[in-house]
C-alpha cells in the first residue's frame, strides 16, 4: 500500500477546529493519523515544513466547457488547472453542448474526468431541459448518474412555478438547486449600472435584476423547504435578503466569486472584455458588504465560476462573452484578503473546503482520520505570474494574466495520490 508521511506542515482543519504543526500519515487512499510526531520508515516523506496543509478544495462552480465547447477548455485541461489551483474537487456546470440534461452526458463527463484522476470531477444537471426554463429535468434520473446539484447556470430560472417545482425536487432528493440569479428583463446589459456604463455608453445590468431573483429563491425556499444555493452573489443588498432569509430559517447557501471580493466595476477601464462577467463586477460598497458577509457566516463559500472562452470571445466588451478563469487564482486572491485582515486562514479553508463540502453532502472538506486522503499544501509567501508556462487552462481570459500573485499551491493530493507537484 502507497503511504505517505506529510511532515512538520502547519495544519489547518476547521472541521475540527484543528491548526498546528502536526505530521499527517496517508495509507492508501485515506488519511490514517494525524499526529505531532509520526515515525513511518514504510512511508514516501513530503517534507512540508513552512506550508500549510489543509482539507483539499472544493469548487461548487466551475465550467469545463466539454462536451462541446472544448477549444475553451476540456475535461483534462480542466481538471490540470483545478489541481494546480488546490481543486480537489470540482462541481462543472451544464451549460455544455448538449447541456447535461440527460444521464448520458453526465455519465460522460464522469467516465472521462475518472480516466484522468486528477480531480473529483462532479456534474451539475440543468434544472430544465435544454435550459430553456420550462420543462423540469428529471431529476431522479440526473441524481442515479452522479448529479450533485441542478443548475440552468449561465441563465436564471425565470419561471417562478418552475422554480417552485425544482425546489420542491430538492427537498424530496436533498439536492441542492443552485441558480443564476438575474432577472432577463432587467439584466439587459453588460456593466454594472453606474459610472462606468454610463462613460463608455455600454449598457447596463442593474443590481436590482439580481436582488429581485436572490429574494424570489429565498421565498420560495422558505415555502417549500427546498435548498436553494444562490450562485455568485454580488450585491450589499443581495447579503441583506440572504442574512434575513437565514434567519427567517430558510434552507438558502450561496458563494461568493473571489473576482467579485476584487474588483470594482473599473476594472473594465484597464482588462476591458477580460473584466467583463456575469454578474457584473460592481461598487467599491458593494465589496465592502462581501467581505463582511464572508466575515460574519452570512456568505457559505467561495467558488471560482472558472468561466474560460477563447481570445476571440473577448474583443469588444459590448460583444464579448462573460466569465473569467478562475481556478488558478482563487488561492492567491483570498491570501490577500487573509493578508488584508478580512478574513482569517482558517475562515479562508472553511469557505473553500469545508462548507462546499457539506453543502453537497460529500466526503471531504476535512483532514480527520479515516476521511480521503484529498489535500493540499501550500506556501502563502511565494510569488509566481500567471502566463503560457504556469496556466494549465486551454483559456487565459482574467484581469490577472501576466500579473504578479503571491500564494502558490505546492502539492494537491487527491485519494492518497499526488496530482499536482509545484517545480
Ligand atoms: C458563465 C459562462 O461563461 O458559462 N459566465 C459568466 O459570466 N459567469 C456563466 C455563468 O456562470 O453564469
Ligand atoms: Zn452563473
Amino acid at each position: 500500500m502507497l503511504k505517505y508521511l506529510i511532515k512538520g506542515g502547519t495544519l489547518i482543519d476547521p472541521s475540527q477546529e484543528l491548526l498546528g504543526v502536526y505530521d499527517l500519515l496517508i495509507e492508501g487512499d485515506r488519511i490514517s493519523r494525524v499526529e505531532e510526531d509520526i515515525f513511518e520508515p514504510e512511508a514516501e516523506i513530503i517534507d512540508a515544513r513552512g506550508l500549510i496543509v489543509a482539507p483539499g478544495f472544493v469548487d461548487l462552480h466551475v465550467h469545463l466547457r466539454d462536451p462541446g465547447q472544448t477549444y475553451k477548455e476540456d475535461i483534462l485541461s480542466g481538471s490540470k488547472a483545478a489541481v494546480a489551483g488546490g481543486f480537489t474537487t470540482v462541481v462543472c456546470m451544464p451549460n455544455t453542448d448538449p447541456p447535461i440534461d440527460s444521464p448520458h452526458v453526465a455519465e460522460y463527463v464522469i467516465s472521462k474526468a475518472n480516466c484522468y484522476g486528477l480531480c473529483r470531477v462532479l456534474p451539475a444537471g440543468t434544472i430544465t431541459k435544454g435550459r430553456k426554463g420550462r420543462e423540469i429535468s428529471d431529476f431522479w434520473a440526473l441524481k442515479e448518474a452522479g448529479c450533485v446539484a441542478f443548475t440552468d447556470d449561465g441563465s436564471p430560472v425565470m419561471d417562478s412555478d418552475v422554480m417552485r417545482k425544482a425546489l420542491e425536487l430538492s427537498a424530496q432528493l436533498g439536492v441542492p438547486v443552485m441558480d443564476h440569479c438575474e432577472d432577463n428583463s432587467l439584466a439587459t446589459g453588460d456593466l454594472n449600472e453606474g459610472e462606468v456604463s454610463a462613460l463608455t455608453g455600454i449598457l447596463p445590468r442593474p443590481p436590482e435584476a439580481e436582488d429581485v431573483l436572490n429574494a424570489r429563491d429565498c421565498i420560495l425556499s422558505l415555502y417549500t423547504g427546498g435548498h436553494v444555493h444562490l450562485q455568485h452573489l454580488t450585491t450589499s443588498l443581495g447579503v441583506d435578503i440572504v442574512r434575513y432569509f437565514k434567519e427567517k430559517g430558510a434552507n438558502v447557501t450561496c458563494e461568493v466569486n473571489p473576482y467579485h471580493l476584487l474588483f470594482t466595476e473599473e476594472e473594465v477601464l484597464r482588462s476591458g472584455a477580460n473584466a467583463r462577467v456575469n454578474p457584473p463586477l460592481r461598487k467599491e460598497e458593494d465589496i465592502k458588504a462581501l467581505r463582511g458577509a464572508i466575515s460574519d457566516g452570512t456568505i457559505d463559500c467561495v467558488a471560482t465560476d472558472h468561466a474560460p472562452h477563447a481570445q476571440f470571445e473577448k474583443g469588444r466588451v459590448d460583444a464579448a462573452m462573460p466569465g473569467m478563469i478562475g481556478l488558478q487564482t482563487a488561492l492567491p486572491i483570498m491570501l490577500r484578503l487573509v493578508s488584508e485582515e478580512v478574513l482569517s486562514l482558517s475562515r479562508m479553508i472553511e469557505l473553500m473546503s469545508v462548507n462546499p463540502a457539506r453543502i453537497l453532502g460529500i466526503e471531504g472538506g476535512t483532514l480527520r482520520e479515516g476521511a480521503p486522503a484529498d489535500i493540499v499544501l501550500f506556501d502563502i509567501k511565494k510569488e509566481w505570474v500567471l502566463n503560457e508556462e504556469t496556466n494549465f487552462s486551454r483559456s487565459k481570459n482574467t484581469p490577472l494574466w501576466g500579473k504578479k500573485l503571491t500564494g502558490k499551491v505546492i502539492y494537491t493530493i487527491k485519494g492518497g495520490r499526488i496530482v499536482y507537484k509545484d517545480n
